[in-house]
């Protein structure tokens, strides 16, 4: 291995916090927090669910001012006051939840704000069009610049978020998350492209909760725990244990709870059915007590699957039986009001309101199911809410506190602590630990695993494999819209599950 041609100790970083502190109402996100970028290096910043990762991003960026500490670049303290103070700096983000517009085109989107302009100040087309078609060349993502963006799905519209942040020449590039939404070869693409930022000298701050891709690119590390800097240093130089320790303070296994499935009576049967473009010929069954897990590339066709299940779009054939009668879900209070219901990978669109209460959240399912005892019921599962939460290790001052100032793993325990309240026969977890911290992820599966026990009957669209294979009774692959294979007991190997993916 060569030798590394800096270290944390010696060089001047190219871009440095120094005791920083973010405080908000009620909680410190930052405590005198330090942090060094060096150019052509990878520094991995790793902490739990709210330990202060995407506020250094958005001091970083301009979004927030800090309440103390200094910014320095090139050894210089330096202040961000606005967005484009950071851009100018040479400052470059891919956020963990970025805003684009949907009615505007891929283009449009990339270039937003900095649009190439010909001399009397008219947008350029052309020139968007072409450097808009390069950056998206670069990072691998065959996608045309003139779709308008509400015609793409999750996966593409994040690397349309990859190409704006690339279309700007920086010295520096944050990446929040960047593989959260993304496939294998998405992924695969994204390391490559790290490969080239970091052959062209720019400094790179790598957030992730995956420790594989952690250890596969990353030269530094950078741990916070509860807004406080606890350690750093490279990345050769620890393992993955000690790494985790570091970070949550105390041991984790990563062992997945030992369940002894007691599968009981059919709850669902899914016959012939079929969605004009996204999916043909899924037939299954699930029972109580079972977890079934899905299993796919992204666009694959699960998530479209499960989303015709809960009545957000409309199949054009097959039956579903619940309980053994045959029922219609047209929509998703139909869906909720027969006891099944489903947790969106896209919690930002689908699964809350940001700007309310966590509590409200909570109760959002039950408003609007006008029952003599809606009131009650409301109230119970306010109750249970609490309850999941906490089980679910949700790091929140109050649950009056505003969804929208969670961080973004806690924002998806709320999701589905509010979705498990209502006390459903059927719940569809669409990755549900995506975004979720390592330890926390362990409460979560540990959680699902009691439920199940209880009878409560799970399907679970996962991406990852240990996880799918780690948690689910029985297996679905899907590839291309249909159903690859059906896997249960020994079958269910990782080699199993891609080959089926893969088509090979
Ligand atoms: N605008 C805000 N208002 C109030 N509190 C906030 C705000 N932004 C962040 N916080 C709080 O600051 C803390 C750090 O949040 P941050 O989003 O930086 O965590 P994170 O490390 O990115 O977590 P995750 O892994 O879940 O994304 C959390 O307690 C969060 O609730
Ligand atoms: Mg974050």
């Amino acid at each position: 291995m060569p030798a590394l041609a800096t270290t944390p100790a010696d060089a001047t970083p190219v871009l440095a916090l120094d005791r920083v502190t973010k405080t908000f109402p009620g909680v410190t996100a930052l405590d005198e927090v330090k942090l060094g970028l060096y150019p052509g290096e990878v520094t991995a910043l790793v902490g739990e669910n709210g330990a202060g990762k995407s506020t250094v991003v958005k001091i970083l960026t301009g979004i927030y001012q800090p309440d103390g500490g200094e910014i320095r670049i090139d050894g210089e303290a330096t202040r961000f006051p606005t967005p484009r103070d950071a851009t100018a700096a040479g400052i470059t983000a891919i956020h963990q939840e970025t805003v684009l517009f949907d009615e505007l085109s891929v283009a449009e989107n990339i270039f937003l704000g900095h649009a190439p302009r010909r001399t009397f100040g008219l947008i350029d087309w052309t020139v968007m069009e072409t450097r808009a078609r390069e950056i998206l060349e670069s990072i691998g993502a065959k996608l045309d610049p003139r779709t308008k963006l509400r015609e793409l799905g999750i996966a593409s519209k994040h690397l349309v978020a990859i190409a704006r942040a690339l279309s700007v020449d920086a010295r520096v590039v944050i990446m929040d998350e960047p593989t959260a939404a993304l496939s294998h070869t998405e992924i695969h693409e994204l390391y490559e492209l790290v490969e080239k930022l970091k052959a062209q000298g720019k400094a790179i701050l790598f957030i992730s909760h995956k420790f594989d891709e952690i250890f596969r690119i990353a030269d530094h590390y950078t741990v916070f725990r509860d807004g406080q800097f606890v350690g750093e240093g490279h990345v050769s130089e620890i393992d993955e244990a000690a790494l985790v320790t570091m970070m949550v303070g105390r041991d984790v296994s990563a062992v997945f709870p030992d369940r002894e499935a007691r599968i009981g009576e059919e709850v669902l049967r899914v016959t012939d059915y079929a969605h004009p473009t996204e999916f043909a010929d899924i037939n299954f069954d699930l029972h109580q007590g079972e977890i079934l897990g899905f299993y796919g590339l992204v666009g694959a066709g699960r998530s479209e699957v499960m989303q015709a299940l809960f009545g957000i779009t409309k199949p054009s054939a097959g039956q579903i039986h619940i309980d053994g009668q045959p029922v219609t879900l047209n929509s998703p209070a139909d869906a909720i009001a027969a006891g099944l219901v489903y947790v969106p990978e896209d919690r930002g669109k689908q699964g809350a309101i940001t700007a309310l209460p966590i509590f409200q959240n909570v109760t959002l399912p039950s408003l609007g199911r006008t029952s003599r005892g809606g009131f009650l019921r409301m109230a119970r599962e306010f109750d249970l809410a609490r309850e999941y939460t906490r089980r679910l290790d949700l790091r929140a001052a109050s649950l009056d506190t505003e969804l929208g100032t969670l961080s973004g793993g806690n924002q998806q325990k709320v999701v589905i602590a509010k979705w498990l309240a209502t006390q459903p026969k059927i719940i569809i977890l669409d990755e549900p630990t995506k975004g979720i911290d390592i330890g926390s992820k362990a409460a979560v599966h540990a959680f699902m695993a009691e439920l199940a026990a209880q009878g409560l009957a799970v399907i679970m669209v996962s991406s990852e494999i240990p996880e799918v294979l780690g948690m689910s009774d029985r297996v679905i692959v899907m590839r291309e819209g249909r159903m690859a294979a059906e896997l249960s007991g020994a079958k269910m190997t990782p080699e199993t599950l891609v080959r089926h993916a893969a088509g090979i």
